[in-house]
């Protein structure tokens, strides 16, 4: 267990870099196993689920070193084709190195996927994807085999633009010598970051962005250096971060027009943001104003990973919000902690009513990830100590957040616990 041990009320201020995005670095991994070659991937920060994902690439025989922010993959041994159950059951997006394993190999054997319990989060479309380009798929228990007897000419629609699906469709495409046609895909520049990746190893993907892709696969995939995308989701929470405290961030290294959603609510709730092509400048009012109505889409529209810091701020503000959550039934375990914190939030379904209030510091526990940011995002803005309790969420996909902030001038103490009363 850390323990994030807080003084609120301090205002942040000064500059950051943003990290490499978890959501891009993920499926570069996996990208990496279709080559027999060794792949540099730079900007791969240092957070736990892509330390997971390495770590499966190695049980599967590729040798990974990591070199500060720099994973260099050599995948000319993988020979294993079975994802061990640990590892599976430790994150989601486990679940898409089947696409890299079957155009590498043909075949793989998966187990159910973990990652933050946000609602049931089922693996329908890429199974339903992957059987329309000829894989056939055996499930025994929770131990899934996907064999790919003979590759083909396809043409796949998905029902709903699913990020992992489409990454997936994108990796076994990639390594077929076949034209696959993707329909109704997911848009997230992640995705373009992946498509740009195999273009460099030797396939040809176009409409990458769009929701038809087109997909020009071939068994002759070699190792490249490419470099991951900036993080807009951590880059927005950084952001957040001084926004809440009413201070304010200049933002390097970021995709500015990936950001699009989040800058323009920013900006509505009070706050001045001015923006290049890579750099952010956040001035925050003493207290932000309420957002309105949030509705979180698909790229480009108002990300669900960014549901949760938002509420936070929404929390704390001065006005009201609301917030629908339209793509996880189950992603508003942080409202329960917030109310620890004096926050007034109102669920009904999948809509959350919230009254701007005052917050104060509580002894709170995170159940996911974005959650775990929210309630961090909440520590800074309320009066006295808050103690986030975090059973590991947070170092999933955030690279020292504690020290991050701290360097803005926050006051968080990170200790594993032990020294603490309960
Ligand atoms: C990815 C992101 C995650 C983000 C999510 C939505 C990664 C590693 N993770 O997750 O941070 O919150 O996109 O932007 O990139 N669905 C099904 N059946 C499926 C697949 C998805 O019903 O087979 C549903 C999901 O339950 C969810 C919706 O489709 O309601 C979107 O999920 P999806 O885009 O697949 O999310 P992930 O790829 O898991």
């Amino acid at each position: 267990m850390t323990i994030y041990e807080m003084e609120g009320g301090r205002r942040l201020e000064g500059e950051l870099s943003a990290q490499g995005a978890k959501n891009a670095a993920l499926p570069l991994l996996s990208a990496a196993l279709l080559s027999r070659e060794v792949s540099v991937l730079e900007h791969c920060p240092d957070i736990d689920d892509v330390n997971v994902q390495a770590q499966i690439l190695e049980t599967l025989g590729c040798r990974v070193t990591r070199e500060g922010e720099r994973l260099t993959i050599d995948a000319a041994g993988a020979e294993g084709f079975e994802v061990p159950r640990a590892l599976m059951g430790r994150m989601r997006s486990s679940v898409m190195v089947l696409g890299a394993l079957l155009g590498r190999h043909g075949r793989g054997v998966i187990h159910s996927p973990g990652g933050c319990a946000i609602g049931a989060r089922p693996i329908d479309f890429h199974l339903k994807a992957f059987s329309d380009m000829g894989v056939r798929i055996d499930w025994q228990q929770d131990e899934l085999t996907a064999t790919l007897d003979a590759a083909r000419d396809s043409d796949v629609a998905l029902p709903f633009p699913s990020v992992g699906a489409t990454e997936n469709v994108l990796l076994l495409a990639a390594a077929i010598p076949c034209v696959t046609v993707l329909r109704g895909a997911a848009r997230e520049p992640e995705i373009v970051d992946l498509a740009h990746m195999l273009c460099e190893m030797g396939a040809a993907v176009e409409g990458a962005g769009g929701d038809v892709i087109t997909v020009r696969g071939t068994k002759e995939l070699h190792g490249v250096q490419h470099r991951a995308l900036s993080d807009r989701i951590a880059a927005a929470t950084d952001l957040c971060a001084a926004a809440i405290t009413g201070g304010s961030l200049t933002l390097c290294d970021v995709n500015t027009r990936h950001m699009g959603s989040a800058l323009e609510l920013l900006r509505h709730a009070g706050c001045a943001v001015l923006s290049t092509q890579d750099t952010v400048w956040l001035s925050a009012p003493k207290r932000l104003s309420g957002f309105g109505v949030v509705r979180t889409m698909p790229y480009p529209g108002f990300p669900t990973d960014l549901q949760a810091p938002f509420l936070a701020l929404a929390a704390a503000a001065q006005s009201g919000s609301v917030f629908i959550e339209s793509m996880f039934e189950n992603r508003f375990h942080h409202v329960e902690q917030l109310r620890k914190m004096g926050a007034d939030i109102e669920v009904q379904n999948r809509v959350a009513l919230v009254r701007g209030t005052n917050l104060t510091g509580a002894r709170v526990q995170t159940a996911d990830l974005r959650g775990g940011a929210a309630l961090m995002l909440a520590g800074l803005a309320a009066q006295g100590v808050t103690t986030v309790c975090d059973a590991g969420h947070i170092a999933r996909g955030y690279e020292r957040l504690a020290q991050r902030w701290n360097s803005l001038g926050a006051a968080i103490r990170v200790s594993t616990g032990e020294d603490l009363p309960t």
